[in-house]
C-alpha cells in the first residue's frame, strides 16, 4: 500500500484525492490546509483519517510516503524542498514555481534526492488523444512540421481573482493567464514538439485593470530547438470558458485540433487523413475527473508517479521537466518586460 498526503485543500485537491482513491493499493491518509475547516471538510467527505494545519506536521507523519502539493504557486518551492528533505516522494501542481529562483531550489533538492520520486503535474500529457498525436508526430505522419499556432482563450472574471488573495498577484501567483491557465498548453507544445530555444513576447492587462497586477493577455513568437516556428496567443478575457485551437502545419498533413479534438485534417493521402481523424476522435472521448478542461489525465499521472515509486524508476514528468515548462513561461515574462526582446529559454 502506498500512503499519501495532500497539502492544500482548495479547488484542485479533490481531483488528487479522487485520483489516488481510484488507484489500486493507494490510500490518502493525511490532509493539510492552513484553513483547518477545508481539510476537515475533505477529510469527512473522502473518509481520510488525519488533518493538519501545518504542512510540517503532515511531513512528520511516518505513514505518509507520497505528498501532493496543491497550494498557491508561491508556497510550492518551500513545501516541495521540505517534503524531499523529509524523505517523501512528491508531486507538485503547476506552476512548479513562481520565479526562476524557486525552480532552481526545487530542481536542486530533487537532484540531491535521486532515491525519491519527484514530479510536476501536467495532466494533459496523459490525455489519450495527446499521446496519440505525439506518436503520430514522432512517426513522421505529418511530414515535416514547419509551423504551429496555438490560440488559447478562457474567461477569468474579477470575482474569480477576488476569491483568493494569491490570485492575480506577482507575489502569490507570479503572473496571470500564462503561469496559471495557458501553462498547460505551453507544456503540451513542449510535449509534442520538443524544447523552445528562444521567444519574443508582448503582454497586457486589457480587461482586469485595478483587479490584477499581472497579464490577462499575451502574444509571442517561438523558435523551437528543431527550427520549427510557432505563435501563441492567449487571453483570459474571452467569451469562452476554456478553448484551445492548435493548428499544426506539416508538409504531409495539416491538423486543426480544438479542445484536444480534431476539427479539420487535411493532406494528399485521404486514407491517412481519415485514420488520423478517427483515431484522435476515439481517443478524445474518455471520461473526465474534475472540471471538463482538467482532462482525464490526473489519475493517469498520479498512477505513473505511484508506479515510479513501486518500480524505482523516474516518473514520466520529472521535476526538471516540469520546471522547463515553468521556465518557458518565465522567459515570456522576461521578454515582455524588456519590450518584446528575444529571450533564450532556460533548461533544467
Ligand atoms: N492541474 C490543473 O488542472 C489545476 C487546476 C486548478 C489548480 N491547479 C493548481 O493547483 C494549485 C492550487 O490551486 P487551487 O485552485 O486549488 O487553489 P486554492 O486557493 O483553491 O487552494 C489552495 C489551498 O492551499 C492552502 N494553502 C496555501 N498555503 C498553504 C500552506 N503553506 N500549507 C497548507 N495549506 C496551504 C490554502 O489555504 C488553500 O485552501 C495551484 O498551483 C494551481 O495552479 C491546477
Amino acid at each position: 500500500m502506498i500512503k499519501c498526503g495532500v497539502i492544500g485543500c482548495g479547488v484542485i485537491a479533490p481531483t488528487h484525492i479522487e485520483g489516488y482513491q481510484a488507484l489500486p493499493g493507494v490510500e490518502v491518509v493525511h490532509l493539510c490546509d492552513l484553513i483547518p475547516e477545508r481539510a476537515a471538510a475533505l477529510g469527512e467527505k473522502y473518509g481520510i483519517p488525519r488533518c493538519s494545519a501545518d504542512y510540517r506536521e503532515l511531513l512528520a507523519d511516518p505513514e505518509v510516503q507520497l505528498v501532493s502539493v496543491c497550494t498557491d504557486h508561491a508556497s510550492h518551492a518551500d513545501i516541495v524542498v521540505a517534503a524531499l528533505e523529509a524523505g517523501k516522494h512528491v508531486v507538485c501542481e503547476k506552476s512548479l514555481g513562481r520565479i526562476p529562483a524557486d525552480l532552481d531550489r526545487m530542481v536542486a533538492a530533487a537532484n540531491a534526492h535521486p532515491e525519491l520520486v519527484s514530479s510536476g503535474i501536467f495532466q494533459h500529457r496523459f490525455q489519450p488523444a495527446n499521446r496519440h498525436l505525439r506518436q503520430l508526430l514522432m512517426d513522421g505522419k505529418f511530414g515535416r512540421v514547419v509551423l504551429l499556432n496555438l490560440v488559447f482563450s478562457c474567461l477569468r472574471t474579477a470575482e474569480y481573482y477576488q476569491k483568493d488573495a494569491w490570485r492575480g498577484t506577482f507575489a502569490g501567483e507570479g503572473g496571470g493567464i500564462l503561469i496559471n491557465q495557458a501553462i498547460h498548453h505551453l507544456d503540451q507544445l513542449r510535449f509534442l514538439f520538443g524544447d523552445v530555444r528562444r521567444l519574443a513576447a508582448r503582454s497586457a492587462n486589457l480587461t482586469h485593470q485595478g483587479v490584477i497586477e499581472v497579464e490577462d493577455t499575451a502574444a509571442f513568437l517561438l523558435e523551437f530547438e528543431s527550427g520549427l516556428l510557432g505563435t501563441v496567443t492567449a487571453t483570459n478575457s474571452a467569451a469562452a470558458e476554456w478553448r484551445t485551437l492548435l493548428s499544426i502545419i506539416g508538409t504531409d498533413v495539416c491538423l486543426e485540433y480544438a479542445n484536444e479534438q480534431p476539427v479539420h485534417v487535411e493532406g494528399a493521402d485521404n486514407t491517412l487523413v481519415h485514420e488520423i481523424e478517427a483515431a484522435l476522435m476515439e481517443k478524445s472521448a474518455e471520461k473526465v475527473v474534475g472540471k471538463h478542461y482538467y482532462g482525464v489525465g490526473h489519475t493517469a499521472q498520479l498512477g505513473d508517479v505511484v508506479e515510479a515509486i513501486r518500480n524505482h524508476r523516474k516518473p514520466e514528468v520529472t521535476l526538471a521537466d516540469a520546471a522547463d515548462s515553468s521556465a518557458l513561461v518565465m522567459a515570456v515574462y522576461e521578454s515582455a518586460a524588456h519590450g518584446g526582446e528575444w529571450v533564450s529559454v532556460r533548461k533544467y
